[in-house]
């Protein structure tokens, strides 16, 4: 069994790889050939946290996995991580054990990667101001993905807490600076709109973190933090402008998001918002971006089978360049 650590992912694993790993698990996942059944979800004893488990099968690889992840908020004051993830691949021949990967870096570049292959495909080629709300653990993962796929030349970075935008320009611009990007901090939520290019709101709000009416014809934004239908990111009025909602999985998004069940309740739109998914666009069963004027929306909420397919990518390369630790049980 291999055993790959947060460095042992990174030694190998670029965002570009992550990046085509979700193009893949995409495609499969549109093309019927994965199978991603309810997530597990126990409660551990005196309300100490939960423990979730995630499986997935993605036919194509012929690989099946499970994500293991524990909510446990009291471990901040033990120093230990809150959300710790871990993800088990199993071997398409034996049905044993093939890796245990370190699983929060996995969820950040897998999760970033989701952003990363929908501003490809959709944001304009001219691209060149971003704006980042949210500064989290998953946010500088995520800056790392749009810098991939489009020069830009500035970043905004937004959060509710002031402090928060600070570390975190401090901790991500020589980052940034790799990709010729300058940070910088927004100094209000329309500050950070105002003439980007690519949006993406990666954060725990329950309220839009923006205002829809001041998003610039033409932007792309991507919708990465609702998970859950009290959860709200995206202003209902920049999907109203864009008319049309590109999707990771639209069955998940559509049950799960409340950037699109809030306004759909309030009948501000039905569920033909959702143009289609990433993975048809992939295959080209439907269009992309059809003007340059045209403001694009992407919204996920993630699903296990892309966990599966960027463990199967990431153990090809750890085996292939030797790294990680072999264990025998
Ligand atoms: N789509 C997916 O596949 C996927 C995968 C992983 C995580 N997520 C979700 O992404 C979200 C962010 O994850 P994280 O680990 O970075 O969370 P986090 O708790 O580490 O950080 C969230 C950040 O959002 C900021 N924030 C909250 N409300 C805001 C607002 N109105 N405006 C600006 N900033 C605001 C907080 O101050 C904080 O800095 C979570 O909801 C998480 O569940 C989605």
């Amino acid at each position: 069994m291999l055993v790959l650590s947060r460095s042992d992912i990174l030694s190998v694993f670029s965002m570009r790889d992550a990046i085509e790993a979700d193009k893949k698990a995409f495609v499969l996942h549109s093309q019927g050939k994965c199978r991603v059944p309810l997530r597990i979800n126990f409660d551990a004893a005196d309300e100490k946290g939960q423990y979730l488990f995630m499986p997935a099968y993605a036919g194509g690889i012929d690989r099946a996995g499970i994500k293991i992840v524990s909510v446990f908020p009291g471990n901040a004051a033990k120093g230990r991580p809150s959300v710790p993830a871990t993800v088990v691949l199993l071997d398409n021949e034996t049905g044993e054990v093939a890796a245990l990967i370190e699983g929060t870096t996995l969820t950040q570049l897998r999760t970033a990667a989701i952003a990363g292959v929908a501003t490809e495909l959709l944001a304009r080629p001219d691209s060149s101001v971003g704006a980042l709300f949210g500064t989290g653990g998953q946010a500088s993962a995520q800056l790392e993905a749009i810098l991939t796929v489009r020069s830009l030349k500035e970043v905004r970075v937004f959060d509710i807490s002031p402090e928060r935008v600070e570390a975190f320009i401090k901790a991500n611009e020589a980052l940034a600076g790799k990709f010729g990007a300058r940070l910088s901090a927004a100094p209000s939520s329309d500050g950070a709109v105002d003439g980007a290019d690519v949006i993406t709101a990666v954060t725990t709000a329950t309220k839009p973190v923006f205002d829809g009416t001041k998003v610039k014809a033409g932007a792309h934004v991507n919708g990465i933090g609702a998970y859950t239908p009290a959860m709200q990111e995206l202003p209902p009025e920049v999907i109203e402008r864009a008319g049309r909602v590109f999707a990771d999985n639209g069955e998940a998004v559509l049950a799960e998001a409340g950037d699109l069940i809030k306004p759909m309740k309030e009948g501000r739109f039905g569920a033909g918002i959702i143009a289609g998914e990433l993975g048809q666009l992939l295959l080209g069963e439907i269009e992309g971006r059809r003007s340059a004027e045209e403001i694009t929306v992407m919204k996920t909420v993630g699903f296990a089978s892309l966990d599966v397919v960027t463990a199967y990518e990431i153990v090809e390369k750890a085996l292939a360049a030797g790294v990680g630790k072999t264990i025998d049980l």
